[in-house]
């Protein structure tokens, strides 16, 4: 799983674009209106004799044309620039030039180039570090065997991650029996979406066939509403969350499986195309995959996830297939050039430490993960045991609860505390602070304390 250089600079431009390409999509709507700006971009780009790749899901906005569409639409990001992103954009107007191919592979010197000057760009804009940390990071919870714990330990990061930590959150639910959105969100708002046909899989087959009236991504997001009330800041906090209906999920499968061999490549990216329209409005993306899938799905899932993390039963049953999940990372990694990072092996339900079935398991798991098979093993404390507790948070009753207390029970307790550590673990690994959100003080008490009444 180690990564070359030219996997890294990918890696970083990809970063980039997903920072640039909805900045700029973000001041051309604005200014143009919803898809009149396309058109408008394509007039512009003919007049001046500039090619603008097309394809079946309409323009496709990569790093080089969001940096055309700056260069087009100059008045346009002339004023959040400033002037002395002039020579910057006088730099890009070159590089383009200079370009003399129609859709040829570029070469890293000049994709590097042109990614610098966008990161200059971005920078003088007052945009954050376009960096790993400025946009969505997306974990895969992936393991094809059934019954691991993916869902749970989906729902308990979500949960953890946007309640204690403040993160913005989206859930992205894979598997059309969809565990993890209804307890996240209860079935009746999940059902309610999909009356509405917020579907993943109908979303997915918008762009598969390219239909030019695509709605955008937000339209297909379901909500796991937050909740207030006085004092304490544990309430659970909102989640969004794209989930498949069932009879779309096969109708997508059949599609993808009929398709060809040019079709049903593009189709394994249209999932991080979608996810890339929502990169600024949340920080972590968690995709829950589905059990024994190694086909469409599980391939669509991987090439947007920008991280693996492998839940795992510590026991001989838990880990006797593992190739099957590593082959396809690997495959997908080398052989698509997919920008999957290792992030954590989890073991879940553990039962006891001491156990000699779970020794031996965590010990094979480690030297898989040392000889590169796997994403490294968290530290015990940030395993998961089997755990009652578990079970009543993951029970479909859960969506009820309207606190984190409520739903985890006492923070002091250890069905607490392994959550979050891995939550902490998992910060850690994604280079993001790991502050938890700390607003114990009653609020009615503040104006008293501050007039110095007590
Ligand atoms: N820490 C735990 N302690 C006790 N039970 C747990 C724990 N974690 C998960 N479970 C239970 O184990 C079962 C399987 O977990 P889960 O649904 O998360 O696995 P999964 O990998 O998503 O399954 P599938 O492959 O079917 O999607 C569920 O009934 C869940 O409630
Ligand atoms: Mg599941």
């Amino acid at each position: 799983m180690a990564t070359t250089p030219s996997q890294h600079l990918t890696r970083v431009l990809e970063n980039l674009e997903r920072a640039l390409v909805p900045w700029v999509t973000s001041r051309l709507t604005a200014r143009f209106g919803d898809a009149a700006w396309e058109n408008e971009l394509l007039r512009k780009a003919q007049e001046r004799k500039i090619t603008v790749f097309r394809n079946s899901e309409g323009i496709q906005m990569d790093l080089l044309l969001a940096l055309h569409s700056i260069s087009l639409f100059w008045p346009v990001f002339q004023d959040t620039l400033g002037k002395e992103s002039k020579a910057h954009v006088q730099e890009l107007r070159e590089a383009r030039n200079r370009r003399s191919h129609t859709g040829s592979r570029l070469t890293h010197k000049y994709v590097k180039r042109v990614a610098d000057t966008a990161g200059l760009l971005l920078e003088s804009a007052g945009l954050k570090d376009p960096g790993l940390k400025a946009v969505m990071q997306t974990i895969g919870v992936f393991n094809p065997r059934g019954g691991c714990g993916k869902s749970s330990t989906t729902i308990f990061l979500a949960d953890f991650l946007s309640s204690l930590h403040g993160k913005r959150v989206l859930l992205v639910d894979l598997d059309s029996q969809r565990a993890s959105s209804e307890i996240l969100a209860g079935r009746e708002a999940i059902t309610a979406g999909l009356h509405r046909k917020a579907s993943l899989p109908l979303l997915l087959r918008e762009k598969f066939d390219g239909k030019a009236d695509t709605h955008r991504v937000h339209h297909y997001l379901l909500e796991r509403h937050g909740y207030q009330g006085p004092g304490s800041g544990a309430y659970l906090n909102k989640i969004s969350i794209l989930t498949c209906d069932r009879i779309d999920w096969w109708e997508f499968n059949d599609a993808f499986t009929k398709a060809d061999d040019k079709d049903r490549h593009k189709a394994y990216r249209l999932l991080r195309a979608c996810l890339n329209e929502v990169a600024h409005d949340f920080d972590i993306c968690l995709i829950d995959f589905p059990a024994n899938d190694l086909g469409p799905w599980a391939r669509i899932g991987l090439h947007a996830s920008d991280w693996w993390l492998l839940p795992c039963l510590p026991n001989w049953a838990g880990i006797r297939d593992l190739e099957a999940a590593s082959a396809l990372v690997c495959e997908l990694i080398h052989q698509e050039k997919a920008n999957i990072w290792p992030l954590a092996t989890v073991p879940t339900l553990c039962q006891r430490a001491s156990n000699k079935t779970y020794k031996s398991a965590v010990s094979k798991l480690e030297e898989a993960a040392r000889r590169g098979y796997i994403p490294p093993l968290v530290p015990p404390d940030a395993q998961l045991s089997w755990r009652k507790e578990a079970l009543e948070a993951t029970d479909l009753s859960a969506c009820d609860q309207n606190t984190m207390g409520k739903k985890y029970g006492n923070k002091t307790k250890p069905f607490w505390q392994e959550i979050a550590a891995l939550t902490k673990h998992v910060l850690q690994r994604l280079n993001l602070p790991t502050d938890e959100i700390d607003f114990t003080g009653d609020a009615e008490d503040l104006n008293d304390w501050i007039s110095g009444k007590e």
